[in-house]
């Protein structure tokens, strides 16, 4: 059993400096551990104890902590004396795009920003300035961020949310204080998996652009039926609006071409983030050029502003350029391995799920995973919120974190696996699954 007194003691210093003691409102968890190391599959906590790290930081750890390629790079960077110089292009940059572009079906040509939300803002602007219209789709349950478009409806209560609307959109439950309720009107809320909704909204207002995860991954794994990307791509082209894929969570997780590669759909831009780097800040934009080229229109007028004091910073560059030929690296071994990984998980999960009698199910894509505790794979939040017992998920978070086994404690976090794991973790992991469910359901 953990006990975290040096953890408490450093955010009681740190609640005297910052705001609740954390800098993401989305890290003030239970049990509050402060960890001061990470190496490939594992982190440790300021009072020593080690976890098997299934949270990667939201995440972007593929290929494991303070993975020893991406590090050499960095370092390697800094040793030849590069630094951020905030005036015309670099080499490290371009190399970045071409990789990108080579990999990427659906991107022509690509920018760089430092985080996933400044990608999505950018995203979804730049569809407002393509199209002169300033509606926009987001799904329930669905994140991209933090900004005023996008920051609302994810794990929105049921008795807030009301009975399911097919087809309709929902009311927008903003997530943040301080959006004005005039932009509020611009946004439309619509389950994932619902064509018909896209549709209704579309028939009502001109719309910009839709903007999806194509897996829903901030509810744990969501994944699309057949033939839903494929509408959203039809609709997107009968209606004249921009498909954007917020592929922060699942571009490099899934795949170098990130999951639209795996789809065979194609957006009209995608955004990515978290993975590209394994855990350096950088984002991507990237799309037709027809669209990427309002970043540099001749009419000033219409020109979309890009700009940022630190985009593509040399040391995210150099790691994202790392990360990518890690990727690369004897014909794709990562994404075989943390698909191995993942499928033993999953076998083991369905073995123990299936002994203790529990009525639950394991939605997985390659390395990311999710237990549910209802009898289906959900199709959309409400589904998910009407049937999942968010209780007992929580209560088995918590017990593995005493264990040792670091499952972000809030209900439906996807769980990240990386290519650092080893058997032996994976082995670990399911035994303490076993004990934790065990004791609870006794
Ligand atoms: C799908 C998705 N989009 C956008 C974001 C925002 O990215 P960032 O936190 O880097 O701003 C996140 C972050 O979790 C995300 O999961």
């Amino acid at each position: 059993m953990h006990l975290y007194p040096a953890s408490a003691e450093i955010l009681n210093r740190n609640r005297k400096f910052i705001p609740g003691g954390v800098v993401s409102v989305n890290r003030a968890v239970q049990p509050e551990i402060v960890f001061v190391k990470g190496r490939g599959a594992h982190v440790w906590d300021a009072d020593g104890n080690r976890y098997i790290d299934y949270h990667a930081a939201f995440g972007p750890h593929l290929l494991g902590h303070n993975d020893p390629y991406v590090t050499e790079a960095v370092t390697r960077v800094l040793r030849e004396g590069a630094s951020l110089y905030g005036s015309g292009t670099t080499v490290l940059e371009g190399r970045l795009g071409e990789l990108i572009c080579e990999h990427v079906p659906s991107v022509e040509s690509a920018q760089f920003l430092n985080s996933g939300s400044e990608a999505t803002c950018q995203a979804i602007r730049l569809a407002r300035a393509a199209t002169g219209r300033d509606h926009l789709i987001v799904m329930q349950g669905g994140y991209n961020g933090w900004h005023n478009d996008v920051a609302c409806n994810l794990t929105t209560p049921l008795d807030q949310l009301g009975p399911r609307l097919c087809p309709g959109e929902y009311p927008f439950h903003p997530i943040s204080s301080g959006i004005p309720v005039d932009h509020q009107r611009l946004v439309h809320i619509v389950n994932f998996n619902d064509l018909a909704s896209v549709q209704y909204v579309c028939e009502k207002y001109p719309i910009a652009a839709l903007i999806t995860e194509p897996i829903l991954q901030n509810i744990g794994i969501v994944k699309p039926e057949p033939g839903y990307l494929e509408g959203l791509r039809r609709l997107a082209d009968q209606f004249g609006f921009v498909l954007i894929f917020d592929e922060v969570k699942t571009g490099f997780r899934h795949a170098l071409g990130g999951y639209a590669s795996i789809a065979g759909v194609k957006p009209d831009l995608v955004v990515f983030g978290k993975a590209v780097a394994n855990g350096f800040p950088i984002s991507v934009i990237g799309g037709k050029w027809e669209l990427m080229n309002w970043f540099v229109h001749p009419d000033p007028s219409k020109r979309v502003m890009l700009a940022g004091t630190y985009n593509a910073h040399p040391v995210s560059t150099a790691a994202a350029i790392a990360t990518i030929e890690r990727l690369l690296m004897n014909d794709g071994e990562v994404y075989r391995r943390i698909e191995y990984l993942g499928d033993q998980m999953q076998q083991g999960l369905e073995k123990i799920i299936g002994g203790q009698g529990l009525k639950a199910v394991v939605a997985r894509q390659g390395s990311a995973f999710c237990i549910y505790f209802m009898d289906h794979c959900p199709k959309d939040w409400h589904d998910l919120a009407a049937n999942h017992d968010a209780a007992l998920d929580g209560k088995m978070r918590q017990g593995l974190i005493a264990k040792g086994v670091y499952f972000f404690p809030v209900p439906t976090k996807q769980c990240s696996i990386s290519f650092a794991h080893s058997q032996e973790d994976i082995e670990v992991t399911l035994q303490q699954v076993q004990n934790t469910l065990g004791s609870i359901l006794r």
